[in-house]
C-alpha cells in the first residue's frame, strides 16, 4: 500500500522480532471485550486490526480467560472478584484505566477495566501503543488518568474551509455538505485524537464570525457532536460577542444589558437541544478588531460572566481568551494582558477559564513563559500553544515542538517550586475544570498536517495535554516507533534530527531573545527591517530595537518594565543583565553590539554565530535524513528530503537577510567563523 502518511501514528507494523513476538503471543492472543456501546464497537474494531496487523495473522479464536486481553468496566462481574482497590477506582477518575496482568483460577490474562467506556477506549489505544513500540506485556500494572481535564483542539478554521494559520491545505470541515453528509474523515480524525487523549474541540476559528450560532449550522454542529460523541470528544463553539446585535436583532450586545443576557441564556438552551453535551464558548473579546465588553465599557469578568451565565444551568464552560493588546495603549504589548486581567483576579464565575498563550507575545520560536500564570492566583487559567507553526517555518520546516512545549510546562513561575504545569493541571491552586488547548495543524493534505513531521507536533500536543510531565524525549521516541518501521538506526537518526530541530529554528530565525522578526502579515520569512505599518507593535523594529549601540527590548524597570509583571524571583533573574540566561537576553534587555557574552565573543559575533549554528544543523538534518534512504517508505523518504531542501534555504534566507539587515546598523564586520552572508 501506498505510504503517504495518512495513517499517522496508527499505522501498526508488524512486530519486528520473533522472540516479541512471541512474549506477546503469550500474553495476548484474543480479547473479549464486555461492552456494547458504541464506544465498546470502537475498541473492538481498534482491537482486531491493531493486533492481527501486528502480530501478522489471525487471532486465536477461542474464548476464555488465559492469555487473553478482557476489557470490561470496573463494575463488571470479572472484576469484582479480583479485588481491584477502590482507591483505584477514585484514582483513574471518568477517563483513567488501569490495566493489570492478573490470575484467576490458575489462568494468566491481561485486564483492562475502567469506570466508563471512554477510559477503556484510552486504555485498548495505551496498551496498543506499547505493543506499538514494542514494549514487555509482562507483569503490567499501569494506572493512567489524565492531568488535565479538557484537553482541546482550537480549528482556526473558516465557514468557507480557508484556514487562518492553516498550511496543510483547506479545512476538513465540510460545512457545506454537512449534516447530511459525514465525510469519513471526521471519524479518521476523531480516532486519531482519541488515540492521543485529546477530548475537546473547537471547529471554528477564534475570529470567526456569529454565523456558526444560528440554527442551520447548529444543526450541522449537532451532525458533528453526534458523530464525535462515542470519541470521547466534546464540541464547543467560537462565541463572537457581537452575536446578539449581528444575529440577534438587538440594537445592543452589552454584557449588562438584561436583553442580551437573556438572549445568550436562550442562545445557550437552544445549543443544548441540538448538542446536549455541548462544552462551552470559546471567545477572543477585544483583541485585534474583536468585539468585547470594552466596546460598552465594561470589562473582561463582566462579559465573560454573562456567558458563563447562560452556561451554567447546563454545565458549559467558558474559555475565555488572555491574548489582547490594543493600538490605543501605548504601553509594551508584552504588559497588556497582565495590565487588564490581573486586577480581575477573583472575579471570574467558577465556569470561567482564561486562556493564556503560552508566551506574552504571540507563539514566537522561542518565549519566557507568559507573567500571568504566576499572576492570577484564583482564576482558572488554561495553556493555549499553537500546534501549526504560524512563526515555525509554517509546512516547509521540520521543527518538532514536543521541547518547546516542555520548556514552557517545566518553567518555574517563582512561587515556592510550582511550574507552569502545575498551574494548569490546577494542583497549585485548587483548580477544577483544568484545559489546555492546542491551535490545530490539521487540514485537507492526504498526510493531515502538511510536512510528515507536524504529524509529531499533533501527536506530542495531546500526549503532553495528558500528562504534561511525559517529556519531550520519550514522546519523540513513541511517536517515532509507531510512525516508522523498528530499525534502529532509522529511530535514533530521526530522533536525533526532532530533539535539535527546534533549537535549529530558534538560531536561524531569532537567536538570544529576538522576537516577532517576521515579514507582516503571513509571518512566512525575515522581515526585521519592517518599520511602516500603521500600529507600532506591528512592526519587527518595534521588537529588535537595533540601534547604533546595540540590540534588544529593554524590559527592565528603566525600559518598559514588563520583567516586574513576572514574581520576584524570576524578575530578578530576568531583569538583571548577569542572570538573565542568554536565550531570553534580547527580550528584556537592550544590549551594546560589544557586550560580552559568556563565551568570551561579542554580542555581534555570538549573534552572527547562532545564526551560522541554525543554519549548519538544517544542512546536518538534510544530509543524516538522506542516510535513510532505502529505510523509510520511498513516498515519505521523498517529501521529507524534497521539504529539507527548502528548509535549508529558508534557514539561509534568515540568517543572510538578518545579518545583512542588522550590520547596516551595527556597522561591523562578520566573525570569521560565518559564511559571508549573500
Ligand atoms: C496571532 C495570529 C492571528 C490570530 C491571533 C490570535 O496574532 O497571527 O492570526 O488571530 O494570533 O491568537 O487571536
Amino acid at each position: 500500500t501506498a505510504e503517504d502518511g495518512h495513517g499517522l501514528w496508527l499505522r501498526y507494523t508488524p512486530i519486528s522480532q520473533e522472540a516479541v513476538l512471541t512474549e506477546y503471543l503469550q500474553t495476548v492472543d484474543h480479547f473479549e471485550v464486555h461492552t456494547s456501546s458504541e464506544t465498546g464497537l470502537l475498541i473492538h474494531e481498534e482491537l482486531t486490526n491493531g493486533l492481527t496487523s501486528m502480530y501478522q495473522q489471525e487471532l486465536v479464536a477461542t474464548e476464555g480467560l488465559e492469555h487473553s486481553l478482557q476489557v470490561c468496566k470496573t463494575d463488571h462481574s470479572l472484576v469484582k472478584g479480583l479485588g481491584i482497590d477502590a482507591g483505584i477506582k477514585e484514582q483513574i477518575g471518568a477517563e483513567g484505566f488501569l490495566l493489570r496482568s492478573v490470575q484467576r483460577e490458575g489462568k494468566s490474562f491481561l485486564l483492562l477495566t475502567a469506570n466508563t467506556d471512554i477510559g477503556l477506549y484510552y486504555g485498548t489505544f495505551h496498551l496498543l501503543r506499547l505493543i506499538q513500540t514494542e514494549q514487555s506485556l509482562v507483569g503490567l500494572d499501569v494506572v493512567e488518568y489524565p492531568r488535565i481535564e479538557t484537553r482541546m483542539l482550537n480549528h482556526w478554521d473558516n465557514l468557507d474551509r480557508s484556514s487562518e494559520r492553516g498550511y496543510a491545505g483547506f479545512a476538513i470541515w465540510d460545512w457545506h455538505r454537512l449534516p447530511d453528509y459525514l465525510d469519513p474523515i471526521y471519524a479518521e480524525y476523531a480516532r486519531a485524537n482519541a488515540s492521543i487523549g485529546i477530548n475537546a474541540m473547537v471547529p471554528v476559528n477564534v475570529n470567526s464570525n456569529a454565523l456558526i450560532l444560528t440554527p442551520m449550522y447548529l444543526e450541522k454542529v449537532k451532525a458533528l457532536a453526534d458523530l464525535l460523541r462515542p470519541y470521547g470528544i466534546k464540541m464547543y463553539l467560537t462565541a463572537r460577542f457581537s452575536a446578539p446585535s449581528e444575529i440577534g436583532g438587538l440594537a445592543t450586545s452589552d454584557p449588562l444589558d438584561p436583553g442580551v443576557a437573556a438572549w445568550w441564556a436562550d442562545k445557550a438552551k437552544e445549543i443544548y437541544s441540538y448538542v446536549p453535551d455541548f462544552g462551552g464558548f470559546l471567545v477572543k473579546a477585544n483583541s485585534e478588531g474583536q468585539p468585547g465588553p470594552h466596546d460598552y465599557h465594561r470589562n473582561h469578568a463582566e462579559g465573560a460572566n454573562m456567558l458563563a451565565k447562560a452556561l451554567a444551568p447546563h454545565g458549559g464552560q467558558v474559555i475565555w481568551r488572555a491574548f489582547v493588546y490594543s493600538e490605543e495603549n501605548p504601553v509594551d504589548r508584552h504588559m497588556q494582558a497582565n495590565d487588564q486581567f490581573v486586577p480581575l483576579d477573583g472575579q471570574f464565575d467558577d465556569n470561567v477559564s482564561i486562556q493564556v498563550k503560552n508566551g506574552a507575545i504571540d507563539f514566537q520560536p522561542r518565549e519566557p513563559f507568559h507573567p500571568l500564570f504566576s499572576a492570577m492566583k484564583e482564576t482558572r487559567l488554561a495553556m493555549e500553544f499553537q500546534i501549526t507553526q504560524e512563526y515555525l517555518g509554517q509546512a516547509t520546516q521540520l521543527v518538532y515542538l514536543g521541547t518547546y512545549y516542555e520548556e514552557c510546562l517545566d518553567a518555574q513561575i517563582g512561587i515556592k517550586k510550582a511550574t507552569v504545569s502545575e498551574v494548569i493541571e490546577g494542583q497549585s491552586n485548587e483548580q477544577e475544570h483544568s484545559v489546555i488547548a492546542g491551535v490545530a495543524n490539521i487540514g485537507t493534505d492526504r498526510n493531515w498536517t502538511g510536512h510528515l513531521f507536524g504529524q509529531s507536533n499533533w501527536y506530542a500536543f495531546g500526549r503532553l495535554a495528558w500528562n504534561p510531565d511525559l517529556g519531550a524525549d520519550a514522546i519523540a521516541d513513541e511517536w517515532i516507533a509507531m510512525a516508522f518501521d523498528h530499525d534502529p538506526q532509522v529511530h535514533a537518526t530521526i530522533k536525533d534530527i526532532m530533539m535539535h530541530s527546534r533549537e535549529a529554528a530558534v538560531n536561524y530565525m531569532t537567536p538570544l531573545g529576538l522576537h516577532h522578526l517576521m515579514a507582516t502579515g503571513h509571518h512566512y520569512g525575515p522581515g526585521p527591517w519592517v518599520s511602516e505599518l500603521g500600529r507600532p507593535e506591528w512592526n519587527p523594529v518595534y521588537y529588535h530595537r537595533a540601534d547604533s549601540f546595540g540590540i534588544g527590548f529593554d524590559r527592565t524597570a528603566k525600559g518598559s518594565g514588563a520583567v516586574l509583571q513576572y514574581q520576584k524571583s524570576i524578575a530578578k533573574k530576568f531583569g538583571n543583565l548577569k542572570s538573565c540566561p542568554e536565550e531570553y537576553l534580547l527580550w528584556f534587555h537592550h544590549v551594546s553590539w560589544d557586550y560580552e557574552m559568556q563565551s568570551g565573543r561579542t554580542l555581534w559575533d555570538e549573534m552572527g554565530l547562532h545564526y551560522q549554528s541554525g543554519v549548519d544543523e538544517v544542512r546536518r538534518f538534510a544530509s543524516q535524513w538522506e542516510s535513510l534512504e532505502g529505510k523509510v517508505d520511498a513516498r515519505r523518504f521523498e517529501e521529507v528530503q524534497m521539504l529539507l531542501t527548502i528548509h535549508e534555504k529558508e534557514a539561509v534566507w534568515w540568517k543572510d537577510a538578518s545579518l545583512l539587515y542588522f550590520q547596516t546598523i551595527s556597522n561591523r564586520p562578520f566573525p570569521a567563523e560565518i559564511e559571508t552572508p549573500k
